[in-house]
């Protein structure tokens, strides 16, 4: 990291800033941790706290640095843009905003190619969604449980898990099939994959037939569910999903927040890997490295169903582009799908190895530069562990390694590292885990 830009700080002045924070910001806005973390640099896949300590971050602002923190490429295109222009709205053309499209478009499968552009995820769903009811004249939406979609009056809807639907607003038209979770299927894991498929498009199917009208305007499913704790769905549940939807005349919209642009490996967006393309497709998180854009992708013919005035005053925006343009350049240049394919075996091969030595690690799954290990009680009983998950978090805390937790009770211990980490990083990433789980196999 450089060294040049770490603050330095007197110790105690982290308290002082979450004192702030605490008091100052929603409680919602809540950090992880008992103690929470300060950060004030980084670079790459290390990040720097307010105390000078340094973390091995493996999970990227929520697999948002995709291609590492204070990219040198991403910083000198939004530092050149700064200086000529920083705002325009959308009342005027700009050349960041054409070639962000240009670039989407010729990374997205198929004859997706119209984008709109956003400043987060849940705007760029509720672009989505806009367009499929638009498209479709219909107004039902299936989603599915386990799924996160934003925080939004429509997005929590969307959203299956209670704990991230505080709100009170209730949006009619939406209805959830079951979440093709494998793991805790009433099949039981062990069952074949083939079989798990039928079984969760049945359900879909029967939502559809029993929860709507039968003229459902579209079925919104991420690839991997990554709040979810990267449920990793059944070989053919995508495209059988898909033919579903398409079949009662609604539009698949593939959400592809955190599977996008090479996360899963292999392929620039996760949907790919079931031979499917979607009528429309979201992007956030890491398309711009940090930098706050949202994106959904359609074709001609959706797009131009949509005739009616919208605007969003900074979607578009000259930086936020600059940024997404240099990003995507970047991982069209490293070929980070290769790379998550190699850093994910890496990875899924050393977690794999943690799950033979701990029985409380129930399940290790993911794909690519995305990989969990759910934590249960045991792994007949298969009962959700959050507490040993959260003891998990704080014990590579104290290694000074960042990861993530998801699931349905916060019980699934989640990675997603830039997709630029190298081996190395990652040989270190993974020492300082497998001793973190021989502190949490102590904790409890
Ligand atoms: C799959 C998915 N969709 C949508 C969103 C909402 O994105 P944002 O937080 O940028 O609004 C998220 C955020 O975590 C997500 O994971």
């Amino acid at each position: 990291m450089n060294s040049s830009r770490v603050t330095e700080t007197a110790s105690g002045q982290s308290t002082e800033m979450v004192t702030k924070h605490t008091g100052h910001l929603f409680p919602w806005v809540k950090p992880y941790y008992r103690e929470p973390i300060v950060l004030s640099d980084a670079e790459g896949v290390w990040v720097r706290d307010l105390e000078g300590r340094e973390y091995l971050d493996f999970f990227a602002g929520i697999l948002t640095t995709s291609i590492g923190h204070c990219h040198p490429d991403v910083t000198s295109a939004v530092e050149a843009q700064l200086h000529r222009i920083g705002h325009t709205s959308p009342l005027y053309v700009t050349e960041p905003q054409v070639l962000a499209a240009e670039q989407l478009a010729r990374l997205a499968p198929g004859d997706l190619r119209r984008s709109a552009f956003t400043n987060s995820g849940t705007e760029a769903i509720e672009t989505a969604l806009a367009a499929a009811c638009i498209y479709t004249g219909r107004s039902e939406i299936i989603a599915l449980r386990q799924g996160y979609s934003g925080r939004s009056a429509l997005a929590t809807n969307l959203t299956g898990h209670a704990s991230w639907r505080p709100l009170p607003t209730q949006v009619a038209g939406i209805k959830h099939a079951r979440a093709p979770y494998t793991y805790r299927s009433p099949l039981g894991p062990g069952a074949a994959e083939e079989e798990q498929t039928d079984f969760f498009i049945d359900d879909l199917v029967d939502v559809i037939e029993s929860a709507t009208g039968g003229r459902p305007a579209a079925l919104l499913a991420e690839t991997i569910q990554g709040v979810g704790g990267f449920i990793v769905p059944p070989r053919g549940y995508l495209w059988r999903a898909a033919e579903v939807i398409r079949s009662y005349g609604g539009l698949l919209i593939s959400d592809e927040v955190q599977t996008g642009f090479g996360r899963t490996g292999k392929v620039w967006f996760g949907i790919e890997h079931a031979g499917v393309v979607p009528d429309i497709m979201v992007m956030a998180k890491g398309i711009a490295n940090g930098f706050p854009v949202g994106a959904t992708i359609t074709t001609d013919e959706i797009a131009e169903a949509w005739t009616g005035h919208s605007i969003s005053t900074f979607g578009g925006n000259p930086i936020s582009m600059a940024a997404a343009v240099a990003t995507m350049t970047v991982m069209q240049r490293e070929d980070v799908r290769t790379l998550c394919e190699a850093r994910g075996a890496q990875v899924r091969v050393e977690m794999e190895r943690l799950c033979s030595d701990f029985d409380w690690i129930g399940e290790v799954r993911g794909m690519g530069l995305m990989q969990a290990m759910e934590i249960v009680d045991h792994p007949e009983t298969r009962r959700p562990d959050a507490a040993r998950a959260q003891a998990l978090l704080e014990a590579a805390r104290d290694e000074n390694l960042l990861v993530g937790v998801g699931g349905r009770y916060g019980h699934v211990v989640r990675m997603g590292p830039s997709m630029l980490v190298t081996e190395e990083e990652v040989d270190e990433a993974m020492a300082r885990l497998a001793r973190a789980c021989l502190a949490a196999d102590d904790a409890l």
